[in-house]
């Protein structure tokens, strides 16, 4: 067992079994022993690699679209560009070089970065020192005003209640104790959180469902202030556009899947983010576009130029890096269609750049 699973093997001896969200809140969030608490995920020598951390592109490409969004807001000053879950500051280091092409919105941004872990805000500050960032424990910290929001692979980061359909309804999967191991039981009835399946289709036994209150509330708080303060946020993450009844939560360590229970805090835990969940919060407050392809985001942004820019000014030994970047990002078989984008905008505002043919309600 790791420091973290006696932790919580206390805790269930104390209280009886717990939910797999708050297992997943104290394997990521744990101040001491939270995986995401103590070290730098990212790259071959750790566990994962994200879009912005494959190219530069990725982040170029995000910042033009902020920056056009910016100028279809009416070009307010100032206007904070916020961003969930910043990593190493690399999207929006990247981001910010691109949208100097739109110096004014450069003049105009304010950076506030949404950010729970000691050691990636040092990794931000110093990736980002130029652009002197605001840091928040959470979206309720950062100030009032017209705001640009990113997030890329932060709603999967989330803790999920995880359902299975029984015959007479929905359990609840729960984190217990045996034989001093961590394993999953069903609860026996359903429980208080079963509240939140209400209103979904019933599904068939054996199915799963996955439910993120966080990413819910989140959500709804950004399209809330969207809607009182104008501007817009962009998601992009992998996930469904509708769900499909297949469990989801998966433990990732040094580039390879893991036994979600076994080592608490050492492996990167995350569910596949509900698109259609986000979707019905923002919508009461926000047209919401997507969720559209990542694919179908980066091309239609301009990556197949940005590639051939790259491509022409890269060295020989360069060039087959570029090339590869680019297939991961948009070929179907990698992230180009796991991964979409979904934007909430001010119902004032036209379409977002990319979303102009997605369809918005
Ligand atoms: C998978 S990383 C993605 C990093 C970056 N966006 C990228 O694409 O490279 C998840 C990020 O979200 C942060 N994070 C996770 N849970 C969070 C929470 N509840 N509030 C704020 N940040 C969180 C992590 O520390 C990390 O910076």
């Amino acid at each position: 067992m790791t420091p973290l699973s006696r932790s919580i093997a206390r805790r269930i001896s104390l209280q009886g079994p717990i939910s797999i969200a708050d297992f997943m809140a104290e394997a990521l969030s744990h101040p001491q022993h939270g995986y995401y608490m103590g070290k730098d995920p990212f790259g071959r020598t750790g566990d994962f690699i994200t879009a912005p951390e494959i190219s530069q592109m990725f982040g170029e490409l995000v910042g033009l679209w902020c920056a056009e969004v910016w100028r279809l807001m009416g070009n307010p000053a100032p206007v904070n560009l916020v961003e969930l879950g910043p990593g190493r500051g690399t999207l929006m280091q990247d981001a910010l070089r691109a949208a100097r092409m739109l110096p004014a919105f450069g003049d105009a941004a304010s950076v506030h970065l949404v950010e729970t872990s000691p050691v990636l805000r040092d990794m931000q500050a110093l990736t980002l020192a130029d652009h002197q960032p605001t840091w928040h424990d959470d979206l309720s910290h950062v100030p009032d005003g017209p705001l640009i929001v990113i997030a890329n692979e932060f709603f999967d980061a989330l803790p999920v209640h995880q359902f299975v359909r029984a015959a007479d309804g929905w359990r609840e999967n729960l984190v217990t104790v045996d034989a001093d191991r961590l394993v999953l039981t069903a609860a026996p009835a359903a429980s208080a959180a079963a509240a939140l399946l209400a209103g979904r289709e019933p599904g068939g036994v054996g199915d799963v469902a996955e439910v993120c209150p966080a990413a819910i509330s989140i959500a709804t708080a950004l399209a809330e202030r969207i809607a009182r303060h104008g501007g817009a946020a962009l998601a992009i993450d992998y996930g469904y556009a509708e769900p499909t009844g297949a469990a989801t939560l998966q433990a990732v360590r040094q580039h390879h899947r893991h036994d979600v229970l076994a080592d608490p805090g050492t492996a990167d835990l995350t569910a596949h983010v509900n698109f259609r969940d986000l979707r019905d919060a923002a919508r009461p407050f926000a047209a919401v576009y997507g969720p559209v392809t990542q694919g179908a985001f980066l091309r239609s942004l301009g990556i197949e130029m940005r590639a051939n820019q790259l491509l022409q000014r890269a060295t020989a030994d360069q060039r087959p890096a570029i090339e590869s970047a680019r297939r991961r990002l948009i070929d179907p078989a990698e992230m180009g269609t796991l991964f979409k984008a979904l934007a909430f905008c001010h119902r004032d505002m036209p379409a977002p750049p990319a979303f102009e043919t997605a369809a918005n309600d």
